[in-house]
């Protein structure tokens, strides 16, 4: 069976430009221009290029953004006084620092300061929260693409058993929590597996949709996984050669797979495009009227 390759380029650009109209009628009703600040802590190479992207994105749409770059060795309180700045300029809507931060900084206490309604990331604990009580405040970037991917290829979730690997706040947990939630696209029996998983190819084998979120390359084979899975691969690996990779071994698993996302061009342009959606929630709802 030809696996369908899943176009997450083609998906994310549809996206944008529904998101870029929603955002033009939202500036001609108001006359407020949603504003996504953007703080980027060090010079890990690979951060640099993500809040580039987000920040082309942004403009794209027609969203504000702008960015503080501070040096690596910025202290705790420092980022926090900046966090604060930003909480209280009511020309800002949304705030995404980007991680991961230098050592000497606790991330937690810098993502849990940033004023829940400008979370535009979703990582502040009220809107965790929210939710895992299935009323959102905002969509989780990257689970929500993934979510976003199954929807537009038209994949069955509903009873379906997604195997969700890796459990980090950022993608497998919030995305388990979207799948098992009542609605569109969900309504799923979900298993989250990790590293300590007792015989993980036997839960893997037994995914109707699978998806990979560990951060290890092409750590799932062709033999973990059953005929006709859809598979969704978040991870973005680089090889000793340079090359990206996923958490997926690409050729073993698409041809088991009916569908599957290329790595690059599958899950990372989804995150981007919710984060806009994010920033224009965010702008809504600090707008009145
Ligand atoms: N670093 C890697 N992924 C993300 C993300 O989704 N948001 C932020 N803020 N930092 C990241």
């Amino acid at each position: 069976m030809a696996a369908e390759i899943i176009d997450g380029k083609a998906i994310a650009a549809g996206l944008r430009e529904r998101i870029g109209r929603e955002t033009s009628a939202f500036v001609e009703q108001t006359g407020v221009t949603p504003h996504l600040a953007a703080v980027l802590v060090g010079d890990d190479p690979a951060s640099a290029v993500y809040v580039r992207n987000k920040q082309r994105a942004c403009e794209k749409a027609g969203i504000k953004s702008t960015l503080h770059r501070l040096d690596a060795a910025t202290s705790q309180s420092e980022l926090l006084l900046l966090v604060t700045r930003l909480n209280e300029d009511s020309d800002v809507h949304g705030i995404l620092v980007q991680l991961p931060l230098p050592s000497q900084i606790d991330e937690t206490a810098v993502l849990d300061a940033v004023s829940p309604l400008k979370d535009v990331d979703c990582f502040h604990p009220e809107n965790v929260g929210l939710l895992s009580q299935g009323r959102p405040r905002f969509q989780p970037c990257t689970p929500a693409g993934c979510q976003h991917l199954l929807a537009e290829s038209a994949v069955q979730t509903e009873g379906a058993h997604v195997v969700v690997l890796g459990r980090s706040e950022i993608v497998g947990k919030p995305m388990a929590l979207l799948m098992v939630q009542k609605g569109k696209a969900a309504n799923a029996t979900v298993s989250i597996c990790h590293s300590r998983t007792r015989d993980l190819p036997n839960v893997t084998r037994q995914a109707d949709i699978l998806i990979a979120a560990l951060g290890r390359p092409e750590f799932v084979t062709g033999e973990m996984v059953k005929d006709g899975v859809v598979v969704i691969d978040v991870g973005i690996n680089r090889t000793e050669d340079g090359k990206l990779v996923g958490d997926v071994e690409f050729t073993s698993v698409a041809a088991k797979a009916s569908a599957i996302t290329p790595v690059p061009g599958g899950v990372g342009p989804m995150t981007i495009a919710m984060l806009l959606q994010n920033t224009l929630t965010a702008a809504r709802l600090q707008t009145s009227g």
